[in-house]
C-alpha cells in the first residue's frame, strides 16, 4: 500500500462513518504560546473539545503534520521521528468509547479496509488509580471484539493517560493498539509492554476532564474522542516492514544517504535514520517561514541542522549535503503539501546557509571539546558561543565520553551574558494547549488590525507568514523584500492605534469556503481549509478566515506599539508588537 492510498483511504473510512474531512493545519501553531510546534492532530482542536462549535460537525478526521522534539533522544531507532503525520478522527461530544474502539477495530481488520490480522493485534486500557477508575469499558469492549485477556494489558497512567499536553487542559484515559511486527508466525501468546516488537500505531483518548490550574480533574460537560495513528508506522506494518525507514516516506532519502556518504544503510542505521529523519522535519518547518536561529522554533531547525552535519560527519560526509537531502523530501511530499514546494529556492537557501555557518566551527569546536576532561557549564557555553554548538549536541558528545554536562551552571553562565535562549533553557520542547488568556486574545485581534495595516501601507500583496502570540507581545511575518522605514512603521502603528480609537465590532461569520474566498484574501493554497470556515471581520477594514477567538470591539485593545522590525528569512520580515 502507498502512503497516499492509506491517507486516501483512512479519510474515506471515517468519512463513511459520518466525519468531516478537515485539513492539516500548520506546523507552527498560531496564536498558540505555550508551545512551539503542532504535536499532535488534536493540538489546533483543543477549542472544540473544549466546546466550542466546530463548523465541520460533532465528527471530523484528517492527516495533520507534526513536529514532536519531545522524542528526539529516541530518534534513531526504527520508529520514532520528529516529523510524522498523525491520522486522526475526533468526536466533540458525539460518540465516544464503544463506538471509538469498534471503528477502530475495523478500519484495521475488515479486509474491505486494511485487513491485518487481528492476532498480531495487542491493546492496553488505564487500570485507574485514585482519582480515576479502571476503564473497564475499554476492557470489555476489546473482548467483545476478540482480543484475549492476556493481549489487554492494564497500564498505570504513565502509559495510558493522554494530556492535557501543557499544564491545563483536555485529558482523559486512552486505550492503545499495538501491532506484532516481528515474525507473523512468532506472535507472541501474550502482549508485553518492553517488547519492540510490538510497535504502537494509534492512540485512542477519551478526552473526558478537564485539568484546572489547582491540578483538579474537572469533567468536561461532553465527552470527546481523540485518536491519533502514527502514519509511518501503520504504513510500515501494512507493508510487512519491522523499520519505518524502509517505507517510501524515507527510504529515498535512506538511498541518496548511501550515494553520498558511500556507506550502507545496513552498517550505519543510526545516523542514517537521524539524518534522514532531521532534515526531513528541517525542510518542512522552513518552509513554514522558519529560519534557523537562537530562539523558539529557529532554535530546534537549528539543532537539527547542526545534529545532521555532526551524524553527517561521523559517515564521511564532509561537504555540504543537506540541501541534496532536501531535495528528496519534496519530491516525496511535494505532491501531497504543495506548499512546501512554492518555498522551495527559500529552504534550500537558508539549509546552505546553516550548513556554511556550522561547517567554519564545527571541526574546531570538535578540537575544543576532545581536550576537555569534564565540563563544565563554562565549557559548554563557551562551545555553544564560539562555536555555535546547541547545548543539546555538546551533551550528546558528553554522553559518548561518559561525561555529563551540568545543566544548571550552563545556563546560569548564559544568564550571565544576557542572550538566554528561552527554548534552549526553558525546555521548551514540551508541547501545549492555547492559552486564550485576555492578553492574547487582544494580541490575536491586533495581528488582524496589523495585517490590514501593512497592506494598506506597503500594498495589497503582504500576506501573513507566521504569527505568535504570547500574553506579552504578538510576533508577526510577512512577506516584504526590504527593511521597511520609521515612517512606514510609524503609518503602520497609527492606523492600527486610529482602527482601535474608533471602537470597532469585530465580527465572525461562518460561511462555505468558496464564498469566503471571495472576500477575504489569502496566499496560500486554500486548501488547507475546510469546506465550511470561519470569517472574522473588523469593519470593512480586515476580513480573514481565522478559528478565533477574537476581541469583541477593537475598543478593548489599548495602544499598540511596534517595539521591533527585522528580518525573519529570505524575503519574510517579522514584527514583533505589543499592546499598552
Ligand atoms: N493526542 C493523542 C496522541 O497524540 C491521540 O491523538 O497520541
Amino acid at each position: 500500500m502507498t502512503a497516499q492510498e492509506l491517507r486516501q483511504k483512512y479519510l474515506e473510512f471515517f468519512k463513511s462513518k459520518g466525519h468531516t474531512i478537515i485539513p492539516s493545519a500548520s506546523l507552527v501553531p498560531e496564536n498558540d504560546p505555550t508551545t512551539l510546534f503542532t504535536t499532535a492532530g488534536m493540538h489546533p482542536l483543543v477549542p472544540y473539545i473544549m466546546g466550542e462549535k466546530h463548523p465541520g460537525g460533532k465528527r471530523v478526521t484528517n492527516v495533520q503534520k507534526c513536529v514532536r522534539t519531545t522524542d528526539i533522544d529516541e530518534v534513531g531507532d526504527a520508529t520514532h521521528h520528529t516529523f510524522f503525520e498523525m491520522l486522526g478522527n475526533w468526536s466533540f461530544g458525539d460518540y465516544f468509547k464503544k463506538d471509538s474502539i469498534e471503528m477502530s477495530f475495523e478500519f484495521l481488520t475488515s479486509s474491505e479496509w486494511m485487513g491485518l490480522d487481528k492476532n498480531r493485534l495487542a491493546v492496553s486500557v488505564f487500570e485507574g488509580d485514585e482519582n480515576v477508575f479502571f476503564d473497564d469499558e475499554s476492557f470489555e469492549k476489546w473482548k467483545e471484539l476478540g482480543i484475549s485477556e492476556n493481549k489487554i494489558a492494564k497500564l498505570p497512567k504513565k502509559n495510558n493517560w493522554w494530556g492535557p499536553a501543557g499544564e491545563t487542559g483536555p485529558c482523559g484515559p486512552d486505550t492503545e493498539i499495538f501491532y506484532w511486527v516481528g515474525e507473523p508466525d512468532k506472535v507472541p501468546e501474550s502482549f508485553a509492554d518492553d517488547n519492540d516488537q510490538w510497535v504502537e500505531i494509534w492512540n485512542n483518548v477519551f478526552m473526558q476532564f478537564e485539568k484546572n490550574k489547582e491540578g483538579k480533574f474537572v469533567p468536561l460537560a461532553k465527552k470527546n474522542v481523540d485518536t491519533g495513528m502514527g502514519m509511518e508506522r501503520i504504513l510500515s506494518a501494512l507493508n510487512g516492514f519491522d523499520d519505518n525507514y524502509k517505507t517510501e516516506l524515507f527510504w529515498p532519502i535512506i538511498e541518496k544517504i548511501e550515494e553520498l556518504s558511500g556507506k550502507k544503510y545496513e552498517d550505519c542505521k543510526k545516523e542514517f535514520r537521524i539524518i534522514s529523519d532531521h532534515i526531513k522535519a528541517a525542510t518542512f518547518v522552513i518552509s513554514e517561514g522558519i529560519a534557523p536561529s537562537n530562539t523558539d522554533q529557529g532554535y530546534v531547525v537549528r539543532r537539527l541542522i547542526r545534529r545532521t552535519i555532526r551524524y553527517g560527519k561521523m559517515i564521511g560526509i564532509e561537504n555540504n549535503f543537506t540541501k541534496e537531502i532536501a531535495k528528496v523530501v519534496f519530491e516525496i511530499y511535494g505532491e501531497v503539501y504543495p506548499e512546501i514546494i512554492s518555498v522551495k529556492e527559500i529552504v534550500f537557501i537558508e539549509l546552505e546557509k546553516e550548513e556554511n555557518k556550522f561547517r567554519q566551527t564545527l571541526e574546531k569546536g570538535l578540537k575544543e571539546f576532545n581536550k576537555l576532561t569534564l565540563i563544565t557549564g563554562k565549557d559548554a557555553f563557551n562551545l555553544y558561543q564560539s562555536y555555535g554548538f546547541p547545548l543539546e549536541m555538546t551533551e550528546e558528545l558528553a554522553k559518548e565520553k561518559n561525561f555529563s554536562v551540568d545543566k544548571k551552571d550552563f545556563e546560569d553562565e548564559f544568564k550571565k551574558h544576557q542572550n538566554l535562549s528561552r527554548t534552549a533553557s526553558a525546555g521548551k520542547f514540551k508541547g501545549g494547549l492555547a492559552d486564550s488568556g485576555e492578553e492574547t486574545v487582544k494580541l490575536h485581534t491586533a495581528a488582524h488590525l496589523l495585517l490590514a495595516a501593512l497592506r494598506e501601507v506597503l500594498g495589497e500583496e503582504i500576506y501573513q507568514k507566521g504569527s505568535n502570540i504570547t500574553a506579552e507581545r504578538l510576533r508577526f511575518d510577512f512577506n516584504y523584500p526590504e527593511k521597511l522605514t520609521a515612517e512606514q512603521l510609524k503609518q503602520v502603528e497609527d492606523l492600527v492605534n486610529r482602527k482601535i480609537e474608533e471602537k470597532i465590532e469585530v465580527e465572525m461569520v461562518e460561511m462555505p469556503k468558496n464564498e469566503a474566498l471571495e472576500k477575504v484574501k489569502v496566499s496560500f493554497d486554500s486548501s488547507k481549509y475546510g469546506d465550511v470556515v470561519k470569517v472574522y471581520s473588523i469593519g470593512d477594514f480586515s476580513a480573514e478566515l481565522c478559528g478565533g477567538p477574537h476581541a469583541g470591539n477593537t475598543g478593548e485593545l489599548g495602544h499598540f506599539k511596534i517595539k521591533k522590525e527585522e528580518s525573519s528569512s529570505a524575503g519574510i520580515r517579522r514584527i514583533k508588537a505589543i499592546l499598552e
